[in-house]
């Protein structure tokens, strides 16, 4: 016991040490802003708040006299270390630049694109990609990333769907957390890590129809309910940084929006970072109509609390005016500076503003990196269909017929966003499937056609190659400039002739296995229904052949579950499983219901669905009580059993229905997940905590709580299928 004493004691100690010690470098890092702002020009603290992009020629005097706070888009320790040099050596008060890029999935060794990491259903996987992308990023002289992306994404339609967690809120907090952990580690002052950056803000991704940069109308209870936790998530975890987004609200483009950045951001939420603005976001709010001109826009932007200016250069141009003449108070620069400082500070760029060249040679594209890569891309597979158990592919197989323009494609499978990697870098399906061949096995490789375009198929080479083969791949999808910014596509299916293609294989009677490469949900009914193993593997990046092969060799049991719900028809767009009932929900035969004329309402595959080489068996569902008090909670558990021959992954979803609330609620909603790998013949019992934040929600009058009444739960493999049970909640004494 005086043991036990002694140790609480010491830990306790440290505890408030650490804590002192943390509140006195906050402390020592304020009176520092305070004594640099009281040096600074009006012209130098605007010069702050503006960031410019690479090359830097054009803008070199600027930097010269102090007039530019951060940079973007510039690569390479001693580049960098030489434009810094300029900043810290020859500005009259020598303030650091920060030096932003899209970090996205991986800075040299490229990982799946956020969407596909997320496929694994891994936080801690997440965490460390992004962990290795700020180790490359921070030896190539990069400060800052513009990630994680963190916008719900409920329409396949909408590019960015590639760049985030996909359709659910609990996942995109989840993923929110564990990536800006990642990027910043335990402390930014690490030269290894990087300031990491939460963005769009807000509810870019709920964009009308599905195309980017469109207006959004949408409440404020799902506004607060679906778009903004995530961001929450990444500023509780510590993000450093918060950019705005291209998109009005109700008329209001993010640029401008107080009530965004300002009451909810800094009063709500107490947010410290600073805030960027998307590249010529404040100027564009001219074209949205809401400013006259770039004075006006400045000024707006400014008020509403955008911290730095990306690109437009309004801040630049019109802000220093606007204070002199007490268009805009100094206070409130000063305000907006400090922010900035801060995060310069907390990176230590004040301290050490360079970066030491030798880490490019040992970090970047290391043989660690790379098998790290190697490793989440064939977690973050997804096993879409598996007849007759035609995967995994014998590895004595006399001849592959591997077909379709992504199979000897080392540029596309880089996805959106591949910042410095390098397609030279990348391993194609086919070398991946050359690694791996050891008993001799002929590969006849087609290109078959083209990715996009109408172009006339090479059937005839393609059907040669089935028929001489004992089974044909198919590696199909998307190219890498689908998907991400400015990728939005009105039509969802393969594009190009590339299903023909498969058509004309799958005629040959040869068994097929697709492979899929895309940057979001496709809808391939024909597919689903008539090839018998599919596999989603997104755009993998730098280790995709190697990946792609482990799994459809069988060396990987896949174990990947969907992030987003993959649609029948671009018709059933927006779609996603967390969806209301509605007052004629789809349970009875009749017309006058929530349906479609001409097919069902259900996805192609659903939310959180993938299979695996081995079979589980969900049993014992058990409710640890049948009825807690708001503010209790209570477990929820299943068995879960590997019923198959192979050792595999099973990802163990809870999902929670509010039957009855002042306000309506989903069919269902994710509230736990873990996975998990089980030996043949293994069970484990796996258990989740239902209490506040599992419970709670916006009610009538947007106060977020728990209400009383009855609750319905799920434990399952995926959104659709699970155990089910109820328990009560009821009022507390
Ligand atoms: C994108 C941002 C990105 C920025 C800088 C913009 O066009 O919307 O996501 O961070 O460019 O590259």
């Amino acid at each position: 016991m005086i043991q036990y004493f002694r140790f609480y004691t010491i830990i306790t100690v440290i505890f408030c040490f650490l804590n002192i010690s943390s509140a006195q470098t906050d402390r020592a890092i304020e009176d520092k802003i305070t004594t640099l702002l009281a040096k600074m020009t009006i012209e130098e603290k605007i010069g702050q708040m503006t960031q410019f992009s690479a090359p830097v020629d054009s803008f070199i005097d600027l930097i010269r006299a102090g007039l530019v706070g951060s940079i973007l888009n510039l690569t390479g320790a001693e580049r960098v270390n030489a434009i810094q040099k300029i900043a810290v050596e020859e500005s009259r008060l020598g303030i650091p630049l920060i030096n932003g890029r899209d970090v996205i999935h991986g800075f040299r060794t490229i990982f799946p694109i956020p969407l596909g990491e997320t496929a694994t259903w891994s936080p801690d996987f997440v965490k460390e990609a992004a962990r290795i992308a700020a180790r490359e990023a921070s030896a190539s002289g990069v400060h800052w990333t513009f990630a994680p992306m963190v916008d719900i994404a409920r329409d396949a339609r909408w590019g960015r769907i590639s760049e985030g967690a996909g359709e659910d809120t609990y996942m995109g907090k989840i993923m929110a957390a564990a990536r800006v952990k990642g990027f910043q580690g335990e402390k930014l002052s690490d030269p290894e890590t990087i300031a990491a950056c939460v963005k769009h803000f807000a509810a870019y991704g709920a964009a009308e129809a599905g195309k980017d940069y469109n207006t959004v109308d949408i409440s404020e209870r799902t506004l607060r309910e679906v778009y903004l936790p995530p961001f929450k998530a990444g500023i509780d975890a510590g993000a450093a940084t918060l950019m705005c987004s291209f998109n009005e609200i109700s008329g209001v483009p993010s640029s401008g929006n107080k009530f965004l950045l300002t009451d909810i951001l800094r009063s709500e939420w107490a947010f410290k970072g600073f805030v960027v603005s998307d590249w010529q976001s404040v100027t564009e709010m001219i074209n949205h109509g809401n400013v006259a001109d770039t004075l006006e826009a400045a000024l707006l932007a400014a008020e509403a609390g955008v911290d730095t200016e990306m690109v437009s250069g309004s801040y630049n141009k019109f802000l220093v005016q606007a204070v002199k003449n007490g268009q805009f108070p100094e206070e409130k620069i000063n305000e907006m500076v400090r922010r900035i400082l801060r995060v310069k500070f907390q990176l230590g760029l004040f301290d050490n503003p360079y970066t030491d060249s030798n880490r490019e040679k040992t970090e970047l594209l290391s043989d660690q990196n790379r098998r790290f890569a190697r490793e989440i891309s064939a977690k973050a597979i997804v096993l879409l269909k598996n007849e007759n158990e035609i995967l995994p592919l014998k590895k004595n197989l006399k001849s592959i017929a591997l077909i379709g323009p992504l199979a000897d494609n080392q540029l596309d499978p880089l996805g959106c966003w591949f910042c410095n990697g390098r397609a030279d870098e990348l391993v194609s399906v086919l070398q991946g499937f050359k690694n791996k061949i050891v008993y001799g096995t002929k590969i006849n490789y087609v290109k078959g056609c083209e990715i996009k375009g109408e172009e006339e198929p090479d059937l005839q080479e393609a059907v040669k190659a089935a028929m001489n083969a004992d089974v044909a791949v198919c590696v199909v999808g998307e190219s890498f400039d689908m998907s991400g910014e400015a990728g939005s596509r009105a039509r969802l299916g393969l594009p190009g002739r590339q299903l023909d293609l498969i058509k004309t294989v799958y005629e040959t009677g040869v068994p097929v296995v697709v492979v899929l490469m895309n940057g979001r949900p496709l809808a391939i009914p024909w597919i689903a229904e008539n090839i018998p193993a599919i596999l989603e593997t997104w755009h993998l990046g730098t280790e995709c052949g190697n990946a792609i092969a482990d799994v459809i060799f069988g060396d990987v049991n896949p174990g990947g579950k969907l992030p987003a719900s993959f649609p029948r028809a671009v018709g059933q767009e927006p779609l996603y499983y967390n969806h209301k009932n509605t007052g004629r929900p789809p349970v009875q035969k009749t017309r006058f219901i929530t349906r479609y004329y001409d097919m069902p309402v259900e996805p192609l595959f659903p939310f959180g669905y993938g299979l695996s080489y081995t079979t589980f068996e969900f049993s014992d569902l058990q409710i640890s009580k049948p009825e807690i008090k708001i503010g209790e909670e209570l477990k929820v558990g299943v068995v879960v059993k590997n019923t198959g021959m192979v050792k595999g992954d099973e990802v163990v979803q809870l999902y929670i229905r509010d039957l009855k609330g002042s306000v309506t609620r989903p069919v269902k909603e994710l509230r736990g997940f873990k996975r998990i790998t089980l030996e043949p013949g293994e069970s484990k019992k796996i258990d989740f905590t239902v209490g506040k934040n599992e419970l709670s929600f916006y009610d009538i009058n947007l106060n977020y709580v728990v209400e009383p009444g009855e609750f319905h739960i799920w434990i399952g493999p995926n959104s659709t299928e699970g155990l089910h049970g109820r328990f009560q909640v009821v009022k507390g004494q």
